[in-house]
């Protein structure tokens, strides 16, 4: 280690290739270089389970002060972090969780919330409460995680008590991608003469399902819903009119890493830390991105 160097922090990061994480390990390098005492080694999971069961594995091995995870699902990479608790490192869990509390602190959104929010605002598209007619399209993340099970369930607690909403599809998931958004809605659009409205759990997967309905000349008549808030991806198909509205999922790179030097400080903290959302449309979202440069 070198001289100015006192803490030595890994970060297992699920994947790259999805723009959300290529920000969130943007965010968490910017915070490191702000901190001289701080190594941070980054690692890639290329979206793989076992890969980045080994990732975390050499973490553990070349003892890390402190772990950061953000894990691809929840099942499969609690052992690892299991592992790591034992060997006594602090484990912050970000953005999906994993199957156990033990951690030191889990910091990320509230999939509840937005979910919830996204319902609410649904509803409201499609004619309000107690009046909102429309067949919708909702399309899963990834099945092992939290999020995506949080955000069906906080989107439900408000369209399920409308009943002139019908959902199109079950349990229907494109992995958090937009090919697979679009192959869904494709299909979707082939068998359902109406639609409304398309609910992505992520923004990607709401721009996937917009472009398949454009292919097929259908968009105008479908409202998409999707979250992340991107300034150059989700806020930026919002002010173009693509999609109705997305919802802030802030990354937790810069707050996680603050907190996990705040800890290995010998200071207090949270066992949750929950960042904010809002929701974004077409009255917002050229503020956004002028706030960002764009
Ligand atoms: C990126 C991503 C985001 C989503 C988050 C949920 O991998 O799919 O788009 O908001 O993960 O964990």
């Amino acid at each position: 280690l070198a001289q100015d160097k006192k803490w030595r922090i890994g970060f297992s990061q699920a994947t790259t290739i999805e723009p959300w994480r290529a920000q969130f390990n943007k965010d968490i390098i910017a915070e490191a270089a702000k901190h001289p005492e701080v190594e941070l080694i980054v690692t890639d999971g290329e979206d793989k389970t076992e890969k980045q069961v080994a990732d975390v594995e050499n973490l553990i091995r070349q003892e890390v002060n402190a772990l950061l995870i953000s894990p691809k699902e929840s099942a499969g990479l609690t052992g690892v972090v299991q592992q790591a608790i034992d060997a006594k490192i602090p484990v912050f869990v970000l953005d999906r969780n994993v199957e156990t509390d033990q951690y030191t602190q889990f910091v990320g959104g509230d999939n509840k919330l937005i979910g919830r929010a996204a319902g609410e605002y649904a509803v409201e598209l499609l004619g309000g409460k107690g009046k909102a007619q429309g067949n919708v399209v909702e399309i899963w993340g990834g099945m092992g995680t939290q999020p995506a099970h949080d955000r069906h369930d906080g989107f439900h607690e408000f369209t399920d008590k409308e009943p002139g909403i019908k959902n199109l599809l079950d349990q229907q998931s494109g992995d958090w991608k937009q090919d697979q958004a679009y192959n869904i809605m494709a299909t979707a659009l082939r068998n359902n003469e109406k639609i409304d409205l398309v609910y992505g759990h992520n923004d990607p997967m709401a721009y996937g399902a917009y472009l398949a309905a454009k292919d097929a000349g259908r968009e105008k008549d479908i409202k998409f819903i999707g979250i992340d808030a991107l300034p150059g991806e989700g806020v930026t198909w919002v002010n173009n009119g693509e999609l109705t509205a997305t919802f802030l999922y802030a990354t937790p790179g810069a707050e996680g890493l603050r907190q996990a030097i705040k800890f290995l400080n010998g200071e207090k903290v949270e066992k949750t830390v929950t960042l904010d959302t809002m929701r974004v449309t077409k009255e917002n979202a050229g503020q956004i991105m002028k706030d960002n440069g764009l």
